[in-house]
């Protein structure tokens, strides 16, 4: 096994796409990728259902990747979401003693293991701590600084965090679907940290950025503010709850009714209806009836309204208040970035910025030496992030050995 070869899975509920990457001194190359569609009930709102047909299904995807690559893999890293996982900030403090002394790395450690241990007792049972990343650090009360203070004198020490916890049994049942695969699982991350690291910008990380990936079974959501990350969350309600109103409100097939929603589908349908200048939705669209003939007339705007309450609903019953929760002054300035295949659903951004008052985006994956343009495509985002995360962790552990290699060999000589 190439030790500078990355793997990662995106386990979605329509599919699971998986992309191997080449580590460079100048970047990540794309050095293979596959792509199998999953039917329905394989994966449900992000929760393995059927692990037989999940593990064959990643099985198959990693027998193509090892054939495009020309190597074995036995690790890949993969992203959870869909509900299973949650985001909170916590806040703890410690005295220096003696009082004014030098803030040293005992300290910090100290405080480390305090915010964890209370984290723990927290959780409970059926949960577990993926991250604890440290978003920054006080000292007296004052001085506020995203690095660690060590050498800063002081007489209180505190620090905040952002934690990630995740459900133990779905998380134990991808664990499992991947084993029987034959891989092991290297890193996890949360689905809406790797869309991120796909589509926004560090600039936009700074000014403040709220990410939604809208997929079929979930939507996954995260908020950079300060170029840090201040809130995570996941939602069981995707693109697809759109497929299943339209089939059942026009009594259509569940597969036809997703196409009628890809092809017909406007979001922003109260803002088209007051002016409607091309009489886009009163076109009549000849439809399936649920016998298979196409026979039923409908129209564009029979097709929007549904697409709109259903995205009204997720914008503004389920993310408008995680957007109140992290605190309106930090949302001010901020972008909205849109990704995920149901990204694609016409005028999104409209209605983003409708309701959430924010200048909104569609978020596609950023170009990467060897990724074919087929691969330019919101839905693409999280497995393209996930290959992104993983190459950087690699980076970043060779560092940390080369470091204690060099850390020996000083400590030999003196
Ligand atoms: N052109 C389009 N217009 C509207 N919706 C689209 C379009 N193309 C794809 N979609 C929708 O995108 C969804 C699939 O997106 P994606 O591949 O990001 O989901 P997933 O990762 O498999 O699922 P999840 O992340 O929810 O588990 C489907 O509901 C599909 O109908
Ligand atoms: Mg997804």
């Amino acid at each position: 096994m190439n030790e500078n070869i990355v793997t990662a899975l995106d386990i979605g509920t329509s599919k699971i796409f998986g992309i191997s990457a080449l580590i460079k001194n100048t970047g990540i190359e794309i050095i293979g990728t596959d792509i199998q569609n999953l039917p329905e009930d394989v994966i449900k709102k992000g929760r393995v259902v059927d692990i037989e047909e999940t593990t064959n299904t990643i099985f198959f995807v990693l027998k193509n990747l090892q054939t495009k690559i020309g190597e074995n893999i036995d690790w890949v890293t993969i992203g959870i979401g869909g509900g299973h996982l949650k985001g909170e900030n916590y806040t703890k403090s410690i005295s220096i003693e003696p009082s004014g002394r030098e803030i040293n790395e005992n300290d910090i450690q100290t405080l480390r293991r305090e915010i964890n241990n209370t984290l723990i007792a927290e959780k409970g049972l059926g949960k577990k701590i993926l991250y604890t990343v440290s978003r920054q650090y006080k000292v007296d009360n004052l001085n506020i600084t995203k690095k660690e203070p060590i050498g800063m004198h002081g007489n209180a020490l505190e620090i905040s965090v952002h934690s990630i916890t995740v459900d133990t049994n779905p998380l134990q049942d991808i664990k499992n679907c991947i084993k029987n695969a034959g891989a092991q699982i290297e890193s996890i991350y949360p689905h809406s940290w790797a869309a991120a690291e796909a589509v926004i910008t560090e600039e936009e990380k700074k000014i403040g950025c709220l990410l939604l990936d809208i997929g079929k079974g979930t939507t996954d959501i995260c908020f950079f503010t300060d170029g840090i990350i201040a809130a995570t969350q996941s939602i069981k309600i995707g693109g697809g709850l759109i497929d299943s109103d339209i089939s059942r409100l026009l009594h259509t097939p569940l597969t036809y009714a997703e196409e009628i929603k890809k092809t017909y589908g406007y979001a922003c349908y109260p803002s088209l209806l007051r002016e409607d200048k091309n009489n886009i939705l009163s076109q009549q669209v000849e439809i399936l009836n649920t016998s298979g003939k196409l026979s039923k007339n409908v129209t564009v705007g029979q097709i929007s309204n549904i697409v709109y309450e259903r995205l009204n609903e997720l914008f503004s019953i389920y993310i408008k208040p995680i957007i109140m929760q992290t605190g309106e002054a930090s949302i001010a300035g901020a972008n909205i970035v849109i990704t995920g295949g149901s990204a694609k659903i016409k005028d999104i951004t409209t209605l983003s910025e409708e309701i959430f008052g924010l200048p909104s985006r569609i978020g596609a994956p950023k170009n990467l030496p060897g990724l074919e343009t087929t691969y330019h495509q919101p839905e693409f985002s999280t497995g393209i992030g996930l290959v992104m995360l993983a190459s950087q962790q690699v980076r970043k552990d060779k560092k940390k050995s080369s470091f204690q290699k060099v850390k020996k060999i000083f400590e030999k000589f003196f």
